[in-house]
């Protein structure tokens, strides 16, 4: 179980210090928005490549932009440690994950609300981790999509069928009222920005989390 939180709650002014707020998480979530596959506009790689400097905590970039082939390795090459890209990006998803991969990352695939999880399940051999969104991507501090479990459930029961190493992540909305039934329907890595961010003491609120789904 592994806590991962996003920055996108943190103050910009203050990165550094906001990435050592959260030393104790296992990963910094850095949502990279381009302002076309998402109506915002957030952090690129040059921020990436100097957070990836100072981070104490290796960086998992979610990539919600086009043409994810042209860009995601690159994020690697930054000193990204994981970068996931959306499957709706790309008409090659399977070439992705292998170039993210030869690039010395972890690969993730993300599935927004509305995408469905069959038609992905074969390239699991090529990936380390699926993303399943609990909000439309874009913006933090929206509602929890609860009606996203059952794809969820799909992704671990593919996961455990192929029998590999494969880590399921949800992302939005995810809080200490939110995360259990998350756990429960087969995420093993919770992205949460709002709900530590928002804390007073965002290492206390780390903690918190993960002892609502250590097992
Ligand atoms: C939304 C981002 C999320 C966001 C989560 O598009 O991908 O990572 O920061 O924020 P909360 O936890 O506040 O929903
Ligand atoms: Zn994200």
């Amino acid at each position: 179980m592994q806590i991962s939180p996003s920055i996108l709650s943190a103050d910009f002014a203050n990165l550094q210090l906001e990435l050592d707020r959260i030393a104790n998480a296992d990963w910094a979530h850095v949502d990279v928005m381009d302002a076309h596959f998402v109506p915002n506009l957030t952090i690129g790689l040059p921020v990436v490549e100097a957070l990836a400097r100072v981070s104490p905590i290796p960086l998992d970039c979610h990539l919600m932009i086009d043409d994810p082939d042209r860009w995601a390795p690159q994020y690697i090459e930054a000193g990204a440690a994981s970068a996931t890209f959306h499957v709706e990006a790309t008409d090659d998803p399977r070439r992705l994950a292998r170039a993210l991969r030869a690039a010395g990352g972890r690969a993730g695939m993300a599935l927004k609300p509305a995408t469905a999880w069959q038609p992905y399940e074969e390239l699991l051999p090529d990936v380390d981790m699926v993303l399943v969104m609990t909000v439309e991507p874009g913006f933090g501090g929206q509602s929890f999509m609860a009606d996203q479990m059952p794809k969820v459930r799909a992704v671990r029961e593919s996961v455990r069928r192929h029998g590999g190493e494969v880590w399921v992540q949800v992302d939005g909305g995810v809080s200490a009222r939110t995360i259990e039934q998350c756990a429960e329907a087969g995420a093993d890595v919770f992205v949460a920005g709002s709900a530590v961010y928002g804390a007073q003491d965002a290492a206390a609120a780390v903690d918190e989390l993960r002892a609502l789904v250590a097992e």
